[in-house]
């Protein structure tokens, strides 16, 4: 039996803009789902949304790619995870990349890093129809990280809270409405993207000198243009206002927007301050850090 886990991951800068090729600084977070593998005559995949393999399309399309490489008969699964699902934490990208990394184990396939970062791509590509690397990239090698060159930044030193809204929202649908925001004023959203695009490479060398207080004003200001295009919604902005004000460095939404979670960035003595505001907000407060921990044993 082989046991692997992978981090989830938040966005510091420009979620939305990679889609269309734009810069974007993401980061693993202490939160992990943990895989194991058991080589079995048939597959059967057990976890807190219960028994059933077709409750989990990116666990089933990993394990159908693995077979490719290694021709086993079937694989005995068992997912616990600490990174709520359908919230833009990266839950379905931890879950294909620990399982690709534990079958990649048990049964001796040989993959790299990197190959099981990409496997781990054209998975969540093919079960959701389009989707960036970032997710599945950030999972498998951890740390901060600037894309779309997959540069490794030095790891922040401070906290992390994260607000929850308890509010699925569909990362398709998002991509969808900004999409025509884009059709309908190509050069207005040129300049937002331009805009997010020049507050992400300033983060990079503001990461590079771990300066959280002005990397949290970029945060504010790229929120502010997260709402330009559309992707806010009130119990997001509630919990923004609220972590802000019980003094975090800076707040904003996290990944697709409409609902799901916001990320503030604090100090240590501040985050349980924060984590109350947002509960008191509505919110379901997650405190954390980044990680430099990739997808790994154990
Ligand atoms: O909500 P998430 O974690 O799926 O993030 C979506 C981020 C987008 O930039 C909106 C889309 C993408 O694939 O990068």
């Amino acid at each position: 039996m082989t046991i692997c886990s992978a981090p989830g991951k938040i966005f510091l800068f420009g979620e939305h803009a990679v889609v269309y090729g734009g810069f974007a600084i993401a980061c693993a977070i202490d939160l992990r789902t943990r895989v194991s593998i058991q080589g079995s005559l048939e597959t059967s995949i057990t976890s807190k949304l219960g028994r059933g393999i077709n409750r989990h399309p990116y666990v089933l399309k990993a394990i159908e790619k693995m077979k490719m490489l290694a021709g086993f008969d079937g694989v005995k699964v068992k997912i616990d995870s600490e990174i709520p699902p359908g919230s833009g934490l990266g839950s379905s990208a931890a879950v294909t990349i620990a399982t690709l990394s534990a079958i990649n184990m048990e049964f001796d396939v040989g993959l790299s890093d990197e190959e099981i970062a990409e496997l781990g791509h054209s998975v969540e590509r093919e079960i959701q129809g389009a989707a960036s690397p970032t997710d599945t990239f950030i999972s498998t090698m951890g740390g901060v990280v600037l894309m779309p060159s997959r540069r490794r930044l030095k790891n922040l030193d401070c906290d992390i809270v994260i607000g929850d809204t308890g509010k699925t929202s569909s990362t398709k649908e998002l991509v969808g409405r900004v999409s025509l925001l884009r059709e309908r004023y190509p050069d207005i959203v040129h300049m937002i993207f331009n805009a997010i695009g020049a507050i992400t490479r300033r983060g990079e060398h503001l990461i590079e000198e771990g300066d959280c207080s002005t990397i949290g004003e970029l945060m504010n200001i790229n929120q502010g243009l997260l709402e330009s295009l559309g992707v806010g919604c009130p119990e997001l902005s509630a919990q923004i206002y609220a972590a802000r004000d019980a003094g975090a460095f800076g707040a904003k939404i996290t990944g697709a927007g409409g609902g799901g979670c916001m990320v503030a960035l604090v100090s240590h003595d501040r985050a349980e301050k924060v984590a109350k505001a947002i509960e008191e907000a509505g919110g379901h407060a997650i405190k954390t850090r980044v990680t430099e921990d990739g997808c790994g044993k154990g």
